[in-house]
């Protein structure tokens, strides 16, 4: 299995990247140190959670140690929510850049369908009505500038995609969104495939331990388990290997070494057939399901509106 996937830009994006939603204050620094020594080449970062400063120090301290140069790391980040005005999403990435101590971002994606008013709170009642055209119409010029070496989407239904495939003059390089074998994605997949952009995926682990899930974790589901013991790997790396050899680069997010490393240790192995076929009786369960978007007052009404009817 190859280490990385091949863009529609030409780039090549890392099979395996390191995750950095919702970590406390002080522990992603050392997290992205650790994945890059252990061979990590992809860090996906976003403003939305709030420690891109953190990861800039690290990443300059990478530098600095000679463990890597820029040119060989694939650093993603996202568009902000109060930046999706045309004329705000330069500033969108100049913020992101200047926190990472950055000169470009190898992809930057608009993070997901919400938008906010400039400098509002991001809350769901807050929510104004998106336009993608134009926020995407100021994505092209940020790759045409160089800034972003790609651009794309987070947390496209299969509705948006169709719709931003229809005007895009760039076509998005990917969209980054829930994936792993409890929320396989069959119908985005292919049309991500038959429309040459890649697919990424977030949560790639199903978000264990996360207490906004309450649902049974795939890890524990007696298929993934036989498939573990048969292969002489843990759940989670079969989980990842899955995305792998799905076609999807995989985000899995940790600040544990041990976990960081046995998360990257998934490619020099594969998962025979009569194994992978088995993955399609695995119960299909969103975990990000997103309530804390839906408002009697906002955009979304409720969590289909949200997701186009696709959970
Ligand atoms: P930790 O950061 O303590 O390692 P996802 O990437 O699907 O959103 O999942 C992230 C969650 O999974 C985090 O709570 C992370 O905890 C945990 N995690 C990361 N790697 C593993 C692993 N190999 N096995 C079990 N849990 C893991």
């Amino acid at each position: 299995m190859a280490e990385s996937f091949v863009l529609n830009t030409g780039a090549r994006i890392p099979s395996v990247g390191l995750g950095t939603a919702k970590t406390e204050p002080g522990t992603v620094g050392e997290a992205v140190y650790a994945a890059i020594k252990a061979g990590y080449r992809h860090i996906d970062c976003a403003p939305a959670y709030r420690n891109e400063k953190e990861i800039g120090l690290a990443l300059k301290k990478l530098f600095e140690d000679y463990v890597v140069k820029r040119e060989d790391l694939f650093i993603s980040s996202k568009l902000w929510s109060g930046n999706h005005a045309p004329e705000d999403v330069p500033e969108g990435i100049d913020t992101t850049l200047e926190d990472l101590q950055l000169e470009y971002l190898d992809l930057f994606l608009i993070h997901a369908p919400v938008r906010t008013n400039k400098g509002a709170v991001r809350t769901a009642e807050n929510y104004i009505t998106l336009d993608v055209p134009a926020t995407w119409g100021a994505m092209e010029k940020l790759y045409d500038s160089g800034k972003a070496r790609a651009i794309g989407v987070g947390n496209f239904s299969c509705k948006r995609m169709e719709d931003l495939l229809a005007i895009a003059r760039v076509t998005p390089a990917v969209n980054q969104v829930e994936s792993h074998p409890g929320w396989q994605q069959m119908k985005l997949r292919e049309l991500c495939e038959s429309n040459g952009v890649h697919l990424s995926a977030y949560s790639p682990l199903g978000r264990p331990g996360s207490p906004a899930f309450t649902g049974p974790s795939f890890l524990s589901n007696p298929i993934v388990i036989s498939i573990a013991e048969k292969l002489q790997r843990s759940p989670a790396q079969v989980a990842l290997r899955w995305g792998l050899q799905m076609g999807q680069s995989v985000l899995p997010k940790s600040i544990n070494e041990t976990r960081i490393k046995e998360n990257f240790n998934i490619l020099d192995w594969s998962i025979p057939e009569d194994l992978m076929s088995k993955f399609s009786e695995i119960p299909q369960i969103k975990t990000l399901r997103a309530e804390f978007v839906v408002h009697p007052q906002g955009i979304y009404k409720t969590v289909e509106d949200f997701w186009d009817g696709e959970i």
